[in-house]
């Protein structure tokens, strides 16, 4: 049985990957900030767990916890979108508190469980087409868009670092999904966002570390 560790799994895309990952039979570690919201992945079948990706020491204790885990996929999924961030209205605090959680968070998660994996040692960082320097048309949303393009560096790095462990990072955009974050208007549902990731990830070999994908299998551009 093949065991996931996933971010942010109470609601949205992590708990729609939770549910499917759950369903195919995998062993599933999701992680909650508040330990009252984990209903939902534990009625899913996940094993709850609780971190918040913005706190070093939270994930030191999620790494003893999950001490005797081997991860065939790491999915770094939890992120928020961060408020006042158009120009001339950046929050500096806020601007550093999006980039702690959607870059720094996926980071230090990657480096806590790194070294516990197996299988195909997959790990995944759900960033966002917003993050991509050559699909920027449109601007503005300077901590979410800069968030993102930096976690895809991370991303990057962490392909050429772990090469020799044979470890697999991707990153992965899921689309404009109707979640809270991509609000009501968005044409796609998390059941589909994530079923498509997921044949990405499971089609993955190593010569895919360090790309990015979009949810329906094509490659986006940097
Ligand atoms: N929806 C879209 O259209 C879209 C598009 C592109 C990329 N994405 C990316 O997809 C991922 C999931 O987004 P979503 O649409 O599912 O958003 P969502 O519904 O807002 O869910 C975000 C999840 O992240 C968790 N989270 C936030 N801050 C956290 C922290 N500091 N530590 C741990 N968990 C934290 C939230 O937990 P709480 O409930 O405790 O806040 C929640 O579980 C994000 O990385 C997002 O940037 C989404």
């Amino acid at each position: 049985m093949p065991n996931v560790l996933i971010t942010g799994a109470n609601r949205g895309l992590g708990l729609e990957f939770a549910r499917q990952y759950a369903a195919d039979g995998w062993r599933v570690c999701a992680t909650v900030r508040d330990p009252a919201k984990g209903k939902a992945a534990s009625d899913a079948g996940a094993e709850v767990y609780v971190a918040d990706v913005a706190d070093a020491g939270a994930i030191a204790r999620l790494k003893g916890t999950l001490a005797g885990v081997a991860f065939d996929l790491v999915l770094n999924n939890a992120g928020v979108y961060g408020e006042r961030q158009a120009f001339g209205y950046v929050d500096p605090e806020e601007f550093l508190r999006v980039v702690r959680i959607n870059t720094l968070g996926p980071l230090l998660v990657s480096e806590a469980f790194a070294g516990q994996m197996a299988g195909r040692k997959v790990i995944a960082a759900v960033s966002s087409k917003m993050g991509s320097i050559a699909d920027n048309s449109s601007g503005g949303f300077y901590a979410y868009r800069a968030s993102k393009a930096a976690l895809d560096m991370v991303v990057k790095s962490m392909a050429i670092d772990l090469k020799a462990q044979g470890v697999i990072p991707v990153a992965l955009s899921p689309g404009w999904v109707r979640t809270d974050m991509g609000g009501p208007s968005a044409p796609l549902d998390a059941p589909t966002a994530v079923a498509g990731m997921r044949k990405v990830l499971g089609g993955l070999t190593a010569a895919d570390a360090g790309r990015f994908f979009h949810f329906d299998g094509s490659e986006v551009p940097w």
